[in-house]
């Protein structure tokens, strides 16, 4: 049966890390994977998540299934953490959440939500947007349409192009956002803009679904969930895929939730009834390791504590990368590469050609994506001015 079986090429992203663990050169760099790194170039555990393993360890009794909509601590603890004590409070019971494998579980068991609930429904996407997501909600059976996001020539997000875009859409289709630190550009909309957004979205009868994979890696747990929660105060309805795998470092362990927010409490429990059968359909319950974890360290005030300031750290570190590097870019190169400054979170794209993305890789054993989309936690103060010499060399 599978003697002429197709052998699909690797990911386009996890090829090219792999590529890079091949590469027999001490001082390469991989830019590749949106993974944080420390200063080290280890991607670290949270001291309260080794914390809560202890303990759990320590703790735990059995090993049955988890109830089908995941552990009531990380979940409660993951709705309160996206909508904030206020929006929280006015949503009430219309919200509900079902645990998932991951931000990816997330982001299909929304997908299939809302296939169930309007199949020739139309999802927009960003012009670019991260590559799994068409794979991943498209297999469910919805059709996409894309808005324009970024501009390369602007370097920056093209407001009024993605405004008139998403102005074409008819009521019912569905608008795919990213909360924040948009993959791949790192370039997210303002306040101002949000709120405009939400605007649109409301008047335009739009069902807004955001991919929150990057809380608090942006500008801070409050700031990045702000635009989240001004479309909330606007439209009735929102699907939004969280993911625990960066903010709380739980990659490996498949942690994140579907936050359904339905018009009434009937409708999020129809939401999440979808989405639990929808889960039976593939992999039946969600794993137990990491929600138990996450569910932990957002319910201890204690861990949830030293939690909050490593992620801070994380995120401050980050930022400060980037000043760094735009700095040294522009210093070296003489280019204005200030651009940098702005975006927020792991990402952004550096605006190489894919040749010259190539010749980094081949020439200068620096690893990014043919878009030169890069991750800046890929970043240390001993590979920075490697990285800047290598660019320069190809501009
Ligand atoms: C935009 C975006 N959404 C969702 C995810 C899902 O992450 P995971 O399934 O690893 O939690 C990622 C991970 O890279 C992402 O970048």
């Amino acid at each position: 049966m599978f003697d002429s079986l197709p052998i699909l090429p690797p990911d386009s992203i996890l090829g090219l890390a792999a590529a890079c663990r091949a590469d027999p050169d001490p001082d390469k760099v991989d830019l590749t994977l949106g993974v944080y790194m420390d200063e080290s170039g280890l991607c670290p555990v949270f001291e309260a998540v080794k914390q809560a393993q202890q303990s759990l360890v320590g703790e735990e009794q059995t090993k049955v299934y988890m109830p089908p909509q995941g552990d009531a601590d990380y979940v409660s603890g993951i709705c309160a953490l996206v909508l904030g004590t206020a929006t929280g409070k006015t949503l009430g019971d219309r919200v509900s959440a079902v645990q998932t494998p991951g931000g990816c579980g997330a982001v299909r068991l929304g997908a299939e939500v809302l296939f169930a609930a309007a199949p020739g429904a139309t999802v927009w996407v960003s012009d670019p947007t991260w590559p799994v997501h068409i794979p991943l909600m498209g297999s469910v059976g919805l059709q996409f349409k894309t808005y324009r996001y970024y501009s390369p020539e602007l370097r920056g997000l093209d407001f009024e192009a993605m405004l008139a875009d998403l102005d074409s859409a008819a009521a019912g289709d569905v608008v795919l956002l990213h909360g924040c630190c948009h993959n791949p550009s790192g370039v997210d909309p303002s306040l101002a803009q949000w709120g405009a957004l939400a605007e649109l979205l409301a008047e335009r009868h739009l069902l807004p679904m955001i991919d929150f994979a990057y809380q608090g890696m942006g500008a801070g747990l409050e700031e990045d969930a702000a635009g989240l929660r001004a479309i909330l105060e606007r439209v009735p309805e929102m699907i939004i895929a969280v993911s625990s795998s960066k903010n709380i470092g739980l990659y490996r362990e498949r942690a994140g939730a579907v936050v359904f927010v339905g018009g009434d409490a009937r409708a999020a429990d129809a939401m999440t009834s979808q989405a639990i059968a929808a889960a039976r359909r593939v992999y039946s319950m969600p794993p137990a390791h990491g929600a138990l974890l996450a569910g932990r360290v957002l319910s201890s005030p204690e861990l949830r504590a030293s939690w909050q300031v490593e992620l801070a750290q994380i995120c401050e570190r980050i930022n400060g990368l980037r000043i760094d590097f735009r700095d040294a870019l522009a210093a070296t190169t003489g280019r204005n590469f200030d651009f940098i400054g702005k975006e927020n979170g792991m990402f952004s794209f550096l605006g190489l050609s894919v040749e010259q993305a190539q010749r980094l890789r081949t020439e200068q054993s620096v690893y990014m994506l043919d878009s030169s989309r890069i991750n800046v936690a890929g970043l240390n103060a001993r590979n920075l001015p490697r990285v800047v010499d290598a660019v320069a060399s190809v501009l």
